[in-house]
């Protein structure tokens, strides 16, 4: 019972853990969507369900560009890597800018939605064998991390604004890394 006022309780989850969590959950919210697709949306569920998959990819990718990217890139040695999982989650972000502008039913909403699909996948994919792997070998704390992800997900969740993210406290010893932000 030593917790101070106002300090967060975070899951005890590791980085790595915590970002398969989530991508295990968008994974299912997609599979779900596959049994939704081609049919009208008289209840409304599917509208609700693209609604959850386009909160949980864009609150998903900020951690990742805000906090897991940067530190990763500052430790490894593979900018193509960085690089090319930038502009996937770029590409993600557009898709969900589109979609938000459209309705179930629209012309082209479920191949928009079956196509963020199949590169959330494939992007998925790449990060969890190529970048957990770096990850793992670069020394990072991984459980710090972990509760920076959780924290700054539940402020997301929240609604609230951008703070600063300590990187040095779960960089590598040695490291002379700073802090990295990329620009909005
Ligand atoms: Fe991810």
């Amino acid at each position: 019972m030593n917790d101070k006022p106002g300090k967060k309780i975070t899951p005890a989850l590791d980085a790595l853990e915590l970002l398969k969590a989530d991508h295990d959950k968008v994974r299912g919210l997609f599979r779900e969507f596959e049994d939704l697709k081609d049919i009208d949306d008289e209840d409304g569920r599917k509208g609700r369900l693209v609604d959850e998959i386009c909160r949980e990819v864009a609150t998903h990718t900020m951690i990742e560009d805000e906090i897991f990217y940067p530190l990763l890139r500052s430790v490894i040695d593979d900018d193509d890597l960085m690089d090319e999982a930038g502009i996937e989650h770029a590409g993600a972000r557009e898709l969900i800018g589109q979609l938000e502008t459209m309705f179930p039913g629209d012309d082209h909403y479920d191949a928009t939605v079956t196509v963020l699909g199949e590169e959330i996948a494939h992007h998925i994919e790449k990060e969890e064998c190529d970048m957990f792997d770096a990850a793992r070998n670069a020394g990072l704390d991984l459980d710090e991390l972990g509760a920076q992800l959780a924290t700054r997900k539940e402020e997301l969740d929240d609604g609230l604004p951008a703070q600063d993210i300590p990187a040095e406290a779960v960089a590598p010893r040695g490291s002379a890394r700073q802090a990295q932000r990329p620009p909005n």
